[in-house]
């Protein structure tokens, strides 16, 4: 085989087989196959796209470029979730203890931020001695004793994938529907996945902002998980602003527990039910998602769910008194409100725009290598719908640097104030499995 002639296949928009594709992960990823040239295939691939065989083929091409968790020694089902990423998204605090204090064994790897978005590792790292650099001896041991364990990756999965990721990063090719569904889906079958519940994120603050895009990307990945026999659910949900109202890594677990009380925003406890009954639902706990959703809501009320939080952070180093006193989390030493200027109806979010600046005043990383600030991020006030009068505190910032005129200015300019209300978009656009 040439590595030209299969270019040339693609850019003429033929189909590649799966030998064909093999051969080109494989190569790359051994160093035999030079940049340049998967480069050139890869914006092929984003011209003439992919047919679901060769997404498929590409999926497993990449599972197969590294290590595979053998999750066997952990009993049941093993159902993964996936965020497409947003921001103020602290599903997976929630929803990890939830789903394991309904008897769902949660073994979960998780990644840092990136770009605008946050990172479930980077949050659970807020909380003192938390550790996510577990063995995978450890990491099974934990799922089996306690439920749950969430962890970063450790264990070298889809080298292929890391090595393509930050190629199209430098080369216009990542929003490219074939490219990214194959990515994602390949991370979660390599880390052992029997089944996946994924949240595709769609507005401002998602990476496919277009309602059209995301359904698109959620169908590939589920006609992936189809074709690779685990079972896949994509719930397309709103990111036109953050979800709940912390922004920010303690602020975010704080959140979480504050959820876990029944006592949290009704965006994130209504997206956390969701999808965890979906979750029971595919792991076969449950025979319908109401049934899981009763199930679910039951574990917040009564409080199950926030003692498995406890024991998680307990299991994995952590202060487990964080459950109990929230002053035990790292705070800033500056809360700055920013106020609105006017009186009318929320009508919008730059939720976008507020992620970045989260980063900007350190709840997240310009380069790869900077140290984020665990205490620090907004706790937003007003939500799109809420009325506003001149004077009301539209979000607090929370910081330890004082010098914020510039980020107060902008976090202000991040909130649109209309005379009329707006047309509130739904948490949940669809459902597709
Ligand atoms: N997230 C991923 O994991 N891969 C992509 O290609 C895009 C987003
Ligand atoms: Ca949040």
């Amino acid at each position: 085989m040439r590595v030209y002639d299969l270019i040339y296949k693609k850019r003429q928009g033929e189909a590649l087989t799966r030998e064909e594709i093999k051969f080109l992960i494989d190569g790359y990823t051994a160093g035999d196959i030079p940049d340049y040239q998967l480069s050139a295939w890869a914006m092929a691939v984003f011209f003439q796209g992919m047919n679901e065989e060769e997404i498929a083929d590409l999926t497993m091409a990449m599972v197969e470029s590294g290590d595979m968790l053998d999750l066997s020694p952990i009993k049941g089902v093993k159902v993964d979730k996936h965020s497409s990423g947003g921001v103020g998204d602290t599903t997976t605090l929630v929803l990890a203890p939830l789903v394991s204090a309904a008897g769902v064994p949660v073994a979960k790897l998780s990644g840092r931020g990136l770009g605008h978005t946050g990172g479930t590792i980077d949050k659970l790292e807020a909380i003192p001695g938390f550790r996510t650099d577990l063995a995978l001896n450890e990491f099974i041991e934990n799922v089996n004793e306690v439920g749950v364990a969430v962890a970063g990756q450790t264990a070298d999965l889809t080298p292929a994938d890391k090595k393509l990721y930050s190629l199209r990063d430098v080369t216009a090719t990542v929003d490219s529907i074939p490219l990214i569904a194959s990515s994602i889906m390949s991370k979660k079958i390599a880390g052992g996945a029997d089944g996946i519940v994924l949240d595709v994120k769609t507005g401002d603050g998602a990476f496919m902002e277009e309602l059209e895009e995301a359904e698109k990307l959620a169908r590939t990945m589920v006609e992936i998980g189809k074709r690779l026999e685990r079972k896949t659910i994509a719930l397309i949900t709103d990111m036109s602003q953050p979800l709940g109202y912390a922004i920010g890594n303690a602020l975010e677990v704080r959140e979480a527990i504050q959820t876990l009380q029944g006592n949290g925003p009704a965006d994130l406890t209504e997206l956390s039910l969701q999808l965890g009954a979906n979750m029971l639902l595919i792991a076969g706990r449950v025979g319908d998602f109401q049934e899981g959703y009763n199930l679910l809501e039951g574990l917040l009320q009564s409080g199950a769910a926030l003692e498995q939080l406890g024991r998680l952070i307990q299991a994995q180093g952590g202060e487990a008194a964080v459950i109990e006193d929230e002053r035990r989390l790292p705070q800033a030493r500056y809360n700055v409100p920013v106020l609105a200027g006017e009186e009318g109806y929320l009508a919008a979010i730059k939720t976008k725009e507020l992620g970045l600046l989260s980063v900007e005043i350190g709840a997240g990383r310009a380069r790869k290598e900077d140290a984020i600030d665990p205490a620090v991020g907004f706790v937003l006030e007003k939500k799109v719908g809420d009325r506003v009068q001149p004077g009301d505190t539209l979000l607090v910032i929370h910081a330890n640097n004082g010098d914020l005129e510039g980020i107060k200015e902008r976090a202000r300019k991040a909130f649109l104030i209309t005379a009329e209300k707006p047309v509130l978009t739904p948490l949940i656009h669809k459902i597709i499995n």
